[in-house]
């Protein structure tokens, strides 16, 4: 059997995006090979007997991107000096952790961006009035707000140093240890910060050096040796938005076995679209976002209680505040880290309650089974006597109802599971969170390279072999298709449009995009690639979504734009049509381009307002693409009979002998609809 080459073309794409697709899958999947039926959990060293007992038990809190700002929203301030009173007076974490983004460092404009100190002393004082720091441990640490503009540690405009509880002591990533009941708690906090830190947005994705990681795996060494049982790492950037020298930072911290899980923030759940962006990595630990303090006011309560992981994502003054410790929610459930028979051999289910008055009923039915009320321990503990051997197999479900002195009532339901059964991850949490944030930018920027470089080309051979009579005009359908497979051809045999079309992406790629005060008064480059800043060299990331941006918001809509006024001009010159050029047919002419125009000037806008006159001024990417666009536009419009000529010849009524009578009339009403 011959195979066609369209075959052969079709069969090779399919094994491709298979092979693509299967790869994605299996970055996103998370069941992973480990949790084979016959050993689920590795760690049985943990054989603690779970009781009544008030012990084994250590809960904390976590905030993030709290963006405290002069300009915006003031309740932010007030609200979070009340977390910092009543929250941490109630539920008396034994630390809380704040993973950056503690200022917002945006101007009024919220667009530009610097660090403000009073902020800062806002920060500082809320943490200083309500005496937190007293109260329990205040782990705080830098997000990408806190080092906008800031271009090394020891620049003064570095805030976190002076008015941060840790920075003092650690200015970037560190660890901290609590002891309790003959255990020991591990926290590390990772500084993901750039530096040097440009101006927003090139700050998006964080990055981790050599010197960073060794200094991280240091600390490692010191908390394995230090005997510690348990380590929560927190830091503000998702493993998916960092960026590291040698190594992933998934391995890195997948490597210390007594690793539970990464807590961070700065993805603002995706502006709501993700509120459970919560995922097994495959390295072995959850990563658990929190949502912002910023907007939604959120917090987070973890309690690891003999050893098992639980939390509960809580909006402020939404009392009580229940925490199911045993047994543990079935979706984060930690395989490799976690011993489940410590569950089956549980004596009670074991709740934490808090709220603003003393709790009045905590009541617990699991399955269809009656409502059983707990009995209260020291502190916040609720407990009931249980027998877990009634709950073996599968997925069960237990509920807590809580009511307070006040009034306050609160309900939850979660599933359980004692033989492993896994429920999984919502597919956006596991996107959000398994991928690398660089690397599908990087891919999405060149796939629509592609997409604007490749069709006009492929056109111009056409042109090329049509010319040489090798090949017909290809016979298209009428319809929107052909009417743009024509513009764009023509479009691509006028040189003096072709080209800059083609190059400008190119350039997009290769050049730099502009030249300015990329950090402080330090002069910097910024190109698709990477950054250059005050000796420095920051890789390419978040530049390569501007790209995008770029070329879905100008270099694209350019190119039909310009096809339809070269074909606008070309029906003109080569139809000669009798009807005289209405004003609608003008409208639509020049609309998409003023459209077009106004987007890329407000784009330049804010790259000034981001960036400062000179690198407005400098900047091939969003200035000088106003000029070019306005430059192409013109010539599209005046273009002479001699550049139309080399297309008449295929595409015009000469050229095509039975050419249906309707086209030109086709064309001209396209024309005035776009
Ligand atoms: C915690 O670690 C210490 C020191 O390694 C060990 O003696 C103790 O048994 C551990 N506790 C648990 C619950 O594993």
């Amino acid at each position: 059997m011959r195979l066609s080459k369209s075959t052969l073309v079709f069969i090779v794409s399919m094994i491709v995006f298979s092979i693509l697709i299967a790869n994605v899958a299996n970055i996103l999947s998370t069941d992973h090979k480990y949790e084979s039926k016959e050993d689920p959990f590795m760690d049985q060293h943990n054989t603690l007997k779970m009781t009544d007992k008030n012990n084994h038990l250590l809960w904390f809190l976590q905030i993030s991107d709290i963006h405290i700002s002069i300009f915006r929203d003031p309740s932010r301030i007030t609200e979070f000096k009340e977390f910092c009173h009543y929250t941490v007076n109630i539920i008396k974490p034994a630390v809380v952790l704040a993973s950056g983004d503690l200022t917002d460092a945006k101007t009024q404009d919220s667009i530009g961006s610097q660090q403000i100190e009073k902020e800062w002393i806002h920060y500082y004082n809320i943490l200083k009035d309500t005496r937190v720091y007293d109260k329990t441990t205040w782990l705080d640490i830098r997000g990408n707000h806190d080092n906008f503009n800031v271009v090394n540690l020891k620049s003064k405009e570095n805030f976190y140093q002076n008015y941060s509880i840790q920075g003092k002591t650690y200015p970037r990533s560190y660890y901290y240890q609590v002891g309790r009941d003959d255990e020991t708690y591990s926290f590390i906090g990772m500084d993901a910060c750039l530096e040097p830190g440009p101006r927003r947005p090139f700050n998006f994705v964080g990055m981790l050096n050599r010197a960073e990681i060794l200094a991280i795996k240091k600390m490692v060494e010191e908390i394995e040796a230090s005997g510690s049982n348990y380590t929560i790492w927190f830091g503000h950037f998702p493993t998916s938005c960092i960026l590291t020298e040698n190594g992933g930072v998934r391995e890195l911290i997948g490597a210390h076995q007594k690793g539970l899980a990464y807590l961070c923030g700065h993805l603002h759940q995706l502006g709501g679209i993700v509120p459970k962006m919560y995922t097994l990595q495959h390295a072995g630990f959850l990563e658990l976002e929190l949502g912002d303090w910023k907007d939604n006011r959120m917090y987070r309560l973890l309690a690891i209680d003999h050893g098992l992981l639980s939390f509960v994502d809580v909006q402020h003054r939404d009392w009580p505040v229940v925490l199911i410790t045993n047994p543990k929610h079935a979706l984060f459930v930690i395989p490799r880290k976690e011993n489940l028979n410590i569950i089956k051999e549980s004596t009670h289910v074991r709740i934490l309650a808090f709220s603003l008055a003393s709790i009045e009923s905590v009541k617990i039915k699991i399955d269809d089974e009656n409502w059983l009320e707990c009995r209260k321990m020291k502190d916040s503990l609720y407990v009931a006597r249980w027998d877990p051997s009634n709950y073996l197999k599968g997925i069960h479900t237990i509920q807590v109802y809580v009511r307070d002195v006040e009034g306050r009532e609160k309900y939850i339901a979660q599933p359980f599971s004692l033989d492993g059964t896994r429920l999984s991850f919502g597919m956006l949490a596991r996107i959000a969170l398994m991928t690398n944030a660089s690397t599908v930018f990087k891919f999405t920027f060149g796939a629509l390279f592609l997409v604007s470089v490749i069709p006009l080309c492929v056109l111009r051979y056409l042109h090329k072999l049509a010319k040489e009579k090798r090949i017909e005009r290809p016979r298209l359908r009428r319809g929107c298709f052909k009417v743009w497979t024509r513009k764009l051809w023509i479009l691509s045999t006028i040189d003096r449009i072709f080209w800059p079309l083609i190059l400008y992406p190119i350039y997009l790629i290769i050049g730099p995009w502009s030249i300015g005060y990329i950090v402080e008064d330090h002069l910097g480059a910024i190109f698709a690639w990477g950054i250059f800043v005050n000796g420095a060299y920051l890789p390419g990331s978040f530049t390569y979504a501007y790209g995008f941006l770029q070329l879905m918001t100008f270099q694209i809509p350019l190119t039909l734009v310009l096809a339809n006024g070269v074909a606008h001009r070309f029906h003109y010159q080569v139809m000669k049509p009798d009807k005289p050029k209405t004003v609608l047919g003008q409208i639509g002419l020049h609309l998409p381009f003023i459209v077009i125009l106004s987007i890329q000037l407000l784009m330049a806008y804010f790259f000034w307002l981001a960036y400062g006159t000179l690198a407005f001024l400098l900047g091939p990417l969003r200035t000088w693409s106003v000029v070019i666009a306005l430059v192409l536009w013109h010539q599209a419009l005046v273009l002479p009979e001699r550049c139309t000529r080399e297309a008449a010849k295929i595409w015009s009524v000469s050229g095509e002998p039975n050419l249906e009578p309707t086209e030109a009339s086709l064309v001209s009403n396209v024309n005035a609809a776009t």
